[in-house]
């Protein structure tokens, strides 16, 4: 099974960017575990920090993987071309976020891109992506 994770603006900060909010591990510690504990899960890593390069990465990746793990960071809440092209593939998508994004400024309350996703997770820090992946795997399971 293939599946994506699509981390967006700064979060290649993650470990030292106010880590009070988002936590001290860094994306290549995380993504380690994940191959570690999925051993059957064919994973990409994809970052970026520019909106267009997240939308083609959700096209390509969108009608042949099982599922997405998006992290779209602060697009979350501003991109309406990313919410249209989670809307226009195939591919599941869970939103997922470290912080919690409702106990947090009221700015950050609202999330375009989650209204066509299939679930979103937030505020359990990097375990979010492990969750995320687990649902994905057990998801399958359940069809085949
Ligand atoms: C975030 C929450 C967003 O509001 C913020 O802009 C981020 C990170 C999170 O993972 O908690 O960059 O997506």
């Amino acid at each position: 099974m293939k599946i994506a994770i699509i981390n967006g603006p700064n979060l290649n900060l993650t470990g030292k960017r106010e880590p009070e909010i988002y936590g001290t591990q860094s994306f290549d510690q995380l993504y380690q575990e994940l191959e570690l504990h999925f051993p059957k899960v064919n994973f990409s890593y994809f970052q970026s920090n520019v909106e267009g390069e997240l939308i083609d990465e959700l096209q390509q990746k969108g009608f042949s993987y099982d599922g997405i793990i998006l992290n779209a960071g602060a697009y979350t809440h501003t991109s309406i071309a990313l919410a249209d092209t989670i809307k226009a593939i195939k591919t599941p998508v869970i939103e997922v976020h470290l912080s919690n994004l409702l106990s947090r400024e009221s700015l950050r309350h609202l999330s375009l891109t989650g209204v066509y996703c299939a679930g979103t997770i937030m505020g359990l820090g990097m375990r979010g992506y492990v969750l995320a992946v687990t649902y994905f795997v057990q998801q399958q399971k359940n069809v085949s």
